[in-house]
């Protein structure tokens, strides 16, 4: 046999919840629940199509005449739909021409190219993501050649301010930052924390990136989930209007449940219509070296959903219910807990938002509550609220509340 080239790879742990999905699936025990990787599931453990996702779809189906390539910016209609999402109908940026986006597949390929973007801008600079992150970000921020460095993200444990994010934190570990670094920061429903910033930190960390000079990403993967879908904007809105230039990752995974179609849009705000040319031009040009071409059927379906005022009613109030029942499992879970006299953590989730929650474990337990009980969480001690089930939630607090702090 000649020499394989191969043989000097080795093989690489699986993904932490990329591994703990495939786990699971093999998990003979019939008492198993799913708390890892973040998919919406209803009572029934299930992920169905949206209603709105399947009369969009019926539509395409007469409708849709080509499945010729859509050009760098893909559905020209989803970008502006997913623009006036995330900057509301009445946006000055907008209306100056400093606003142009790309569909991508998923909110990951967009934090990619938003990646590759930061380094065209600054080759010796670092991406700073916050800490706790998605472990995704930093893999794509390295995956993409650029170096990480992370920003504190603690919540305030006790006092008035307990719950919030402590922003003094974020500013102390930022000092070192430096003039060009790129900077993600979470839309609503922080993963894996599920603690905001408020309007009044938006603002804050805003004028930090001026001061600073930092260029951000803003990833927004949970739109609709913490509050209503204007309510989640706020604080995002806010900050685009302080800061001159910025990237924002859209992802259409989790509020449209198109996990598996990989709809997402990268949106930028320059200073200038020039800039824009420019930006865009550079865009695409990362983009064509990667996936070429966005993907286009979830883009068509979100276009459609945005754009037709029936299927958009539909679409917002399959959204509500997502995000009530996500809301009731956190105040069952916070009951349950109680009864188990964990009275912080039991506050602790009813207070955060979205579908994550990151449970103040001791060392280990993460292990030891998927081997002994058939509960699947990451290490990180992250749990996917809507993975929880009514009738699960009682033997989960049980099983969970010797570990927790
Ligand atoms: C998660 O954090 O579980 C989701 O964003 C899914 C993923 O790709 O990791």
């Amino acid at each position: 046999m000649s020499n394989a080239l191969i043989s000097n790879l080795s093989l690489l742990p699986p993904d932490a919840l990329l591994g703990l999905m495939a786990a699971y699936k093999e998990d003979p025990r019939d008492t198993k629940v799913d708390l890892g990787v973040g998919i919406y599931k209803d009572d029934a453990g299930q992920t169905p199509v949206l209603k709105a996702v399947k009369a969009a779809e019926e539509m395409l189906l007469t409708t849709e005449t080509s499945k010729a390539y859509e050009g760098p910016r893909g559905n020209q209609l989803f970008d502006n739909a997913v623009e006036r999402q995330i900057f509301g109908d009445n946006s000055e940026a907008r209306a100056q021409g400093r606003v142009v986006s790309l569909a991508s597949p998923g909110g990951c390929g967009a934090l990619s190219v938003a990646v590759g973007f930061v380094k065209r801008l600054s080759q010796q600079g670092v991406v700073w993501v916050s800490s706790p992150s998605w472990p995704n970000h930093a893999h794509v921020v390295r995956a993409m050649g650029m170096a990480t460095d992370s920003y504190a993200y603690d919540e305030v444990s006790s006092g008035p301010h307990a719950g919030k994010v402590d922003f003094e934190g974020i500013k102390t570990t930022l000092a070192k930052a430096k003039a060009g670094d790129g900077i993600i920061i979470q839309g609503p429903c922080h993963n894996p924390t599920g603690i905001d910033l408020d309007n009044a930190q938006w603002e804050a960390i805003a004028h930090l990136c001026v001061e600073k000079s930092l260029f951000p990403i803003v990833d927004v993967a949970y739109h609709g989930f913490g509050n209503s879908l204007d309510e989640d904007m706020l604080g995002v809105r806010r900050f685009l209007s302080i800061v001159p230039e910025a990237l924002v990752s859209y992802s259409c995974s989790k509020n449209f449940g198109l996990y598996r179609e990989r709809t997402g849009c990268l949106v930028a705000q320059t200073q200038s219509t020039e800039h824009t040319k420019v930006t865009l031009s550079h865009l695409a040009d990362i983009a064509r070296a990667s996936y070429s071409m966005p993907p286009s059927h979830g883009a068509a379906i979100v276009a459609t959903i945005l754009d037709t005022p029936a299927l958009y009613a539909m679409w917002v109030e399959e959204l509500d219910l997502m995000r009530g029942r996500i809301t009731s499992l956190r105040e069952a879970m916070a009951l349950a807990l109680r009864k188990h006299g964990k009275d912080v953590a039991a506050d602790r989730i009813v207070r955060q938002k979205g579908m994550f929650s990151l449970m103040q474990f001791e060392e280990g337990a993460a292990q030891k509550l998927v081997a002994e009980h058939a509960i699947y969480l990451p290490n990180s001690g992250r749990i996917n609220v809507a993975g929880l089930k009514l009738d699960t939630i009682e033997y989960v607090a049980k099983c969970m509340a010797p570990y927790l702090k």
